[in-house]
């Protein structure tokens, strides 16, 4: 497995990691599985979130790493706080974003104690709290620092200029945001430019749209936007046969591909299909294919010209 820097920390991560959303009670003795298998594959880098089954995603991905036997220093571990769904905090009705200093403190001893952890290697705000200066957020994970709670602090679902007001406050080293090629604003608002900037890594969830761009599903949305969707996943399958990769191989090594690193949280709870998407790492595109696929995710043509879009290579 290839090995890349996440940001500016000493932690070399895989290039490809597992998203442990999918990490359920109903599906335990296979969550566990995957867990074991992606440290077989030499997957290292394992994202989590207190919100993720409210808490069974950490206890699973603790207790499966355990039970394999897995040392804590050979694996990265990151959890995310802030969502406040009903039913996880006495003080709240609604669903709210929480990242006071105090709600920071206290989500991140839970999570350790859910992982039976002593710290996180990388501890998330997972969407911006509007009633909390940046600047308290910032000072709470300082502090979780100083106290070996945590090593390093990532962000998620921030804009650029958010990124920014943090950023004034605390380095940060990774940004996780939603990114496929059926989820190109990453690239179009200026994400990744400024994850660039600031030498952080790029996270992508739903890197395979949720399974739609392994070919195999597709999402309840209008028609219009299934269509869309099926239209480009057949224009991408005669890219895939050239490479002789699955659809959802050529759309991780379409991530991948990109500098920053881009280190895709692939989300799954069964080894077999972690072991495919796996098998992306190492796949390097053309760089004339790599933009073709870029123009059938934007679904119009690159600015260097107007022509309509047209298969250059035998496919
Ligand atoms: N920061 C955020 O706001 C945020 C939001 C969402 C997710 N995340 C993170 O990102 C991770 C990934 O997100 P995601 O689960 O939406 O990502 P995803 O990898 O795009 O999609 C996962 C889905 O694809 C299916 N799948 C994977 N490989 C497949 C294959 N070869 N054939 C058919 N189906 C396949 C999985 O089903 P199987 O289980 O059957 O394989 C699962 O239903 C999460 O686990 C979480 O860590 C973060």
């Amino acid at each position: 497995m290839r090995t890349v820097p996440l940001g500016t920390t000493d932690l070399n991560v895989s290039a490809i990691a597992l998203g442990c959303m999918s990490l359920r009670p109903d599906k335990l003795a296979e969550s566990k599985a995957t867990v074991r298998t992606a440290y077989e594959l030499g997957i290292t880098f394992f994202d989590t979130a207190d919100i993720y089954g409210v808490g069974d995603s950490e206890e699973i991905l603790g207790a499966a790493l355990r039970e394999a036997g897995i040392p804590r220093d050979k694996v990265v571990i990151a959890s995310k706080c802030s969502i406040v769904l009903p039913g996880m905090d006495p003080n709240y009705t609604y669903k709210a974003y929480d990242l006071s200093a105090e709600y920071i403190k206290a989500s991140c001893e839970a999570s350790l104690k859910r992982l039976g952890m002593d710290y996180l290697d990388l501890y998330q705000p997972h969407r911006i709290d509007y009633l909390t200066h940046p600047e308290e957020t910032a000072r709470a994970l300082e502090d979780l620092k100083t106290e070996g709670k945590i090593r390093y602090v990532g962000i998620s679902n921030y804009t650029p200029d958010e990124i920014r007001a943090l950023s004034a406050y605390t380095r940060l080293e990774s940004l996780q945001t939603q990114f496929s090629l059926l989820h190109l604003e990453p690239l179009e608002t200026g994400l990744t430019a400024i994850c660039h900037e600031k030498k952080m890594a790029v996270v992508p969830w739903s890197p395979l749209h949720r399974g739609v761009l392994t070919g195999g599903r597709a999402l309840p949305h209008d028609d219009w936007q299934q269509q869309r969707e099926a239209g480009v996943i057949a224009q991408l399958k005669p890219f895939a046969n050239a490479y002789g990769v699955t659809l959802g191989q050529l759309s991780l090594a379409w991530l991948m591909q990109q500098p920053g690193p881009v280190i895709p949280l692939v989300g799954t709870a069964n080894p077999r299909h972690l072991t495919e998407a796996a098998g992306a790492v190492g796949v390097a595109l053309d760089r004339d294919d790599w933009y073709e696929l870029m123009v059938i995710a934007r679904g119009r043509s690159m600015p260097w010209g107007q022509r309509p879009y047209v298969y250059t290579k035998e496919r």
